[in-house]
């Protein structure tokens, strides 16, 4: 039987052995295990490749996204504008800092955020927005932005899944007040671990996450504020640090992989393709299709060997942890259709792409047999 595995770093990690184990030592031997000038030496290359005056490490995602919304001074009573189909994570930040998550459904062919429903969503206590570059690839910014400006908006983009994308040019993570993003170890650029950084060109911004990821502190044991323990550990900037050279080539490979993807399956009528939005790019953090029967498509895959996974089976707006919200099935119906009908291909840098032929046979198997 074949095997095809979702995802593996295993081709990264073999290409990057001899460096990744010269780094171990050196940082064994650091003394500095926490901050200190490895990590501020992935914050310089991280801001510069990422077209951002400041980038602050910080302990993973999701703490970005709270980090960088406490910054905004964003807290109880305040709304933000989210995706109503994202990771939960994205409407976690929000609701760390106190404020209410609310949900705008996404555009039906490129699942990102549709700028033309933001506007129906403000209210007086509308204080920013979250667009989210769902799968890898970047949301319509500049509409995002213009709605932004219009209603005096702050924009916080979660790009934990576009390292490399971009909007006519504009790396995501650029556009934003300050943004969050992740390196979590599946993500176009990961660590061996948790970590995750905010960008942004604003200097105040910058200052207050540095000093809110740590303890609230500027000065050590004179704290401003209660803040988090959310710093990078200076073993996951190294890492980092070494994989970001070669980021886009990785983007690369995973574009090519996505073309083949393209060129098996688009005349099967069962599934939808991805779609790239006007002037966006699609780094492929995931390659996801629409597919019919989804639940049986995916079984079988699995009993020729193939792994998929599904992103996501739920949106945040009808998960238990948000029950209090009230919000009932029906209410957003992209994203819950979205939810039942999406699936994640294998893809990933370094994947032979004989598989990509391989799993398209078994799609068309499912279907056609
Ligand atoms: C869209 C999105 N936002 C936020 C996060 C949170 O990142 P982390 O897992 O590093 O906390 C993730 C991670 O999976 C994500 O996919």
């Amino acid at each position: 039987m074949m095997s095809i595995p979702f995802f593996s770093s295993a081709p990264l990690h073999s290409a990057l052995k001899v460096e990744i184990d010269a780094f171990w030592q050196r940082f064994y031997d650091s003394n500095w295990y926490v901050l200190g000038p490895e990590v501020e030496a992935f914050e310089q290359a991280y801001a510069d490749f990422n077209q951002t005056t400041c980038c602050v490490g910080v302990a993973n995602g999701l703490d970005a996204l709270h980090i960088a919304l406490k910054a905004l001074d964003i807290g109880p009573g305040d709304e933000v504008i989210v995706p109503s189909n994202t990771y939960i994570a994205s409407w976690l930040g929000v609701s760390q800092v106190g404020a209410k998550p609310v949900p705008v459904e996404p555009n039906p062919h490129t699942w990102n955020i549709d700028p033309a429903r933001i506007e129906a969503a403000i209210t007086p206590r509308t204080k920013a927005i979250m667009p989210v570059h769902l799968y890898g690839q970047a949301c319509e910014m500049g509409p995002i932005m213009d709605v932004a400006d219009r209603h005096q908006l702050r924009v916080v983009e979660d790009n934990a899944q576009a390292h490399g994308a971009a909007w006519r040019g504009k790396l995501t993570g650029s556009f934003g007040h300050i943004n969050g993003v992740s390196f979590y170890p599946t993500k176009n650029l990961g660590a061996l671990g948790d970590a995750g950084a905010v960008t942004t060109d604003d200097p105040a911004l910058a200052d207050f996450a540095r000093m809110y990821r740590n303890y609230g502190s500027k000065e050590r044991y004179f704290n401003e504020m209660p803040g988090l323990n959310s710093r990078l550990d200076a073993c996951q900037a190294g890492i980092l640090r070494i994989k970001l050279p070669i980021l886009t080539q990785w983007n690369q490979m995973r574009a090519e992989l996505a073309q083949e993807y393209f060129a098996h399956l688009a005349d099967i009528e069962s599934i939808v393709l991805p779609t790239i939005g006007k002037d966006c790019t699609h780094v492929w953090h995931l390659f996801v299709i629409l597919a019919e029967q989804r639940d049986a498509l995916k079984t079988y895959l699995a009993e020729q060997g193939i792994a998929t996974l599904i992103h996501y089976p739920l949106p945040p707006h009808l998960q238990e942890a948000y029950a209090a919200l009230g919000f009932q099935p029906g209410q957003f119906p992209i994203a819950e259709e979205l939810a039942q009908k999406c699936l994640s291909l294998p893809l990933y840098p370094g994947m032979p792409i004989a598989h990509v032929a391989s799993v398209a046979a078994a799609i068309r198997a499912f279907y056609f047999s």
